[in-house]
């Protein structure tokens, strides 16, 4: 059902109450929900129920699948741990900007207290995500040197300066991983048991993260002016393939650590069509919302196309 724009400050704060009260009644600890010294859910190299999860395009290139079975867990390990670091890296500066965001409001408001919700289900992850990694006793690194800079500068301005493209980069860093483990869900024999109950808890928390920021934003952006609209839509783009970019995109671990080849990495992912087609598909909420907002006019279209991340009506659908 269409959204009512602007919605009120009255509908606001009942969405933000909503999100709160489902954050105490429904929510998952990292070192109270996940028994991590059963024998099933240990993290070894060589555990062949590692594996490249369902989608991912790697798994079915014919280079990987002439590995040994041995090197093609330690590759898919190495994929969802330097991939967990990349989120651990994101979830720090969106907690960042949350409590920066929770201290400029006043006494009694609904966003200081779902701000600390969302702070500390997002810290659970992210011990979540780091547990893993250090049990997998590779030397992970996660984004690049210069993305980690970048990202950090897109915090800083979207913090202090233009919180409506914090909250689109909230959405670009959440809905991409939201959309490949809802579907690597959808095969679970196919999942270290570990995984799947990680992608379960994340995906139940992620919903109420993603809906903040919507109801953040059709709350927000109506209300903003000309300039920082036209602002806003040019940015949108660029911030939501960046990130998608950098969620999903295999980190240099695999070349480094792996020995995969970069052209194989190339050929799998770069250059193929139905994984530029997946990420596209995976941030379809996000072009969405920018069209239900009205700042995905035919120019900043041409931008959401040039980055391939524009879908046709037909595959959205
Ligand atoms: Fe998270
Ligand atoms: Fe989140």
């Amino acid at each position: 059902m269409a959204v009512q724009l602007p919605i009120s400050d009255a509908q606001y704060s009942k969405q933000v109450r909503k999100l709160s009260e489902a954050s105490v009644h429904k929510h998952w600890e990292a070192y109270v929900d996940i028994s991590w010294d059963d024998a099933d859910l240990q993290v070894s190299l060589d555990d062949p129920r590692w594996r490249l999860v369902a989608d991912d395009p790697l798994g079915s290139h014919p280079w990987y699948l002439a590995q040994p079975s041995k090197v093609q867990s330690r590759i898919a390990l190495t994929r969802l741990a330097s991939n967990m670091r990349v989120g651990v890296q994101f979830e720090n500066l969106l907690s960042r900007a949350l409590l920066t965001l929770a201290v400029k409001q006043p006494n009694g408001a609904d966003t200081f207290r779902y701000a600390y919700h969302e702070v500390i289900e997002e810290g659970h992850h992210t011990l979540m995500f780091q547990e893993v990694i250090n049990r997998s006793h590779l030397p992970i690194r996660g984004a690049s040197r210069l993305n980690w800079y970048l990202m950090k500068l897109g915090q800083m301005i979207g913090t202090h300066v233009r919180p409506e493209a914090l909250f689109f980069g909230v959405l670009g860093g959440e809905e991409p991983i939201d959309y490949f483990q809802r579907k690597a869900l959808r095969h679970p024999e196919t999942l270290h048991p570990l995984l799947e109950k990680i992608f379960r808890i994340h995906i139940s928390e992620e919903a109420r993260h993603v809906s903040f920021a919507q109801t953040y934003l059709r709350h927000c952006v109506p209300r903003l002016g000309t300039l920082r609209r036209r602002w806003l839509a040019f940015t949108t783009p660029l911030v939501t393939a960046y990130l998608a970019h950098q969620m999903m995109d295999p980190t240099k671990d695999l070349e480094k650590r792996c020995g995969v080849p970069h052209h194989v990495i190339v050929e799998a992912y770069y250059k193929n069509p139905v994984w530029q087609a997946e990420l596209a598909e995976s941030v379809r909420k996000i072009r969405d919302l920018a069209v239900e907002l009205g700042i995905a006019g035919p120019l900043a279209r041409r931008i959401w196309k040039r980055l391939g991340i524009w879908a046709p009506a037909a595959a959205r659908a």
